[in-house]
């Protein structure tokens, strides 16, 4: 490993690296700072995964409103061997892997072409890179884990992948959390780890009606409302803050002119919360509105013209029957 690079467990097949960024990046005080002093409050998603915020995404992903997960694994499990045989990989990267379980439609695939493969997940939450690499350990005798905790949004140049013809994934739609410019150069990050004989595989959510997406960001079991609110949460922990997660409620809507899904807490009353740390009071009305999270819908040919500009040649488009998810597969141009 280069000397950037912290390695913090090591097992025979299973060791987690943790990124040293190297962008000058805002930190989470930035971030909750700047976020809760607009006039128009935001905070970005990347927060929500905290270990029970992943758990709940967990739950959220097998709802029956939450039909993308199941669709993405529908059009893995159909077209693996296609995307494998394109792409004979020695290594799969996969960022956001959360517990990594529609990877294995891909593992086992690898598996059955080569008998060794080296998986490297790469998540903000070390706890399910812990928890999914051991899983995968124990199920894979022939793989090898090169795990990276870290925020990919801080730039990969000190992210090693050592190993030629990977395949490199972000699956899940979680392009869609980007806004568009930083989901541009995301690819841009990613398009520029490749070589010649790499592949990227990108999962992500297609523009449908606004009934089908509501739905799935207002699931009857309350996952989601669980997940937005958790966000709270998060912020007393980490900065001391005194936010009453009673005092909001979840609110998802689709923004058709945006083409975004948007989740929002809105105050259900006056009240005001002190973020002890940043030794910021921050007020809120009744009724008022934070943005928690962007997701946005793509078209086929909009995801194509992302991927043509960030230097990338898509070749195949696999899109289910309902026109719900679409998996890109693309080389270098
Ligand atoms: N790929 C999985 C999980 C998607 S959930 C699936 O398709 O089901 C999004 C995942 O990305 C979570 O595991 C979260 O912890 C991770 N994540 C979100 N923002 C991140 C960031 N900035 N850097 C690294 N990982 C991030
Ligand atoms: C991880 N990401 C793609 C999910 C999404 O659909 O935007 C997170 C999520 N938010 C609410 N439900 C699920």
């Amino acid at each position: 490993m280069q000397g950037a690079v912290n390695s913090q467990l090591s097992q025979d097949r299973f060791q987690i690296n943790r990124l040293v960024p190297d962008r000058i990046i805002t930190s989470m005080s930035d971030d909750v700072r700047s976020g809760l002093s607009a006039r128009v409050k935001i905070l970005p998603p990347k927060y929500f995964y905290d270990e029970r915020g992943s758990r709940l995404f967990d739950l959220i992903c097998q709802t029956p409103e939450y039909y993308l997960t199941r669709t993405e694994a529908a059009l893995l499990s159909e077209h693996a061997a296609d995307i494998i045989a394109s792409s004979r990989p020695t290594a799969i990267v996969e960022f956001g892997s959360g517990t990594a379980d529609k990877t294995e439609l891909l593992i086992d695939q690898a598996g059955q072409q080569r008998d060794a493969l080296h998986y490297l997940p790469f998540d903000v939450c070390k706890e399910m890179l812990v928890e999914s690499g051991q899983r995968l350990n124990e199920r894979y005798p022939w793989l090898q884990i090169e795990a990276w905790h870290g925020d990919f949004t801080h730039g990969l140049t000190h992210f090693v992948n050592s190993h030629d013809r990977t395949l490199y994934t972000f699956l899940g739609s979680s392009l869609g959390n980007f806004t568009p410019p930083e989901a541009a150069a995301f690819l841009t990050d990613i398009r520029a780890e490749m070589t010649g004989d790499d592949y990227f595989l990108l999962g992500v959510d297609l523009v449908k009606s606004s009934e089908v997406l509501n739905a799935a960001y207002n699931d009857n079991e309350g996952y989601t409302a669980a997940f937005n609110l958790n966000l709270l949460n998060v912020l007393n922990r980490e900065l001391n803050a005194t936010f009453n997660t009673g005092h909001f409620r979840h609110h998802a809507r689709f923004n058709e002119q945006a083409s975004r899904m948007e989740m929002h807490l809105v105050s259900c009353c006056d009240h005001s919360v002190d973020v002890r740390d940043l030794q910021l009071n921050v007020s809120f009305e009744a009724d008022e509105h934070l943005t928690t999270e962007y997701s946005h819908k793509y078209t086929r040919d909009g995801i194509g013209n992302l991927l043509e500009s960030a230097g990338f040649a898509p070749s195949r488009y696999y899109i289910d029957d309902d026109s719900r998810f679409m998996l890109a597969l693309a080389t270098c141009a």
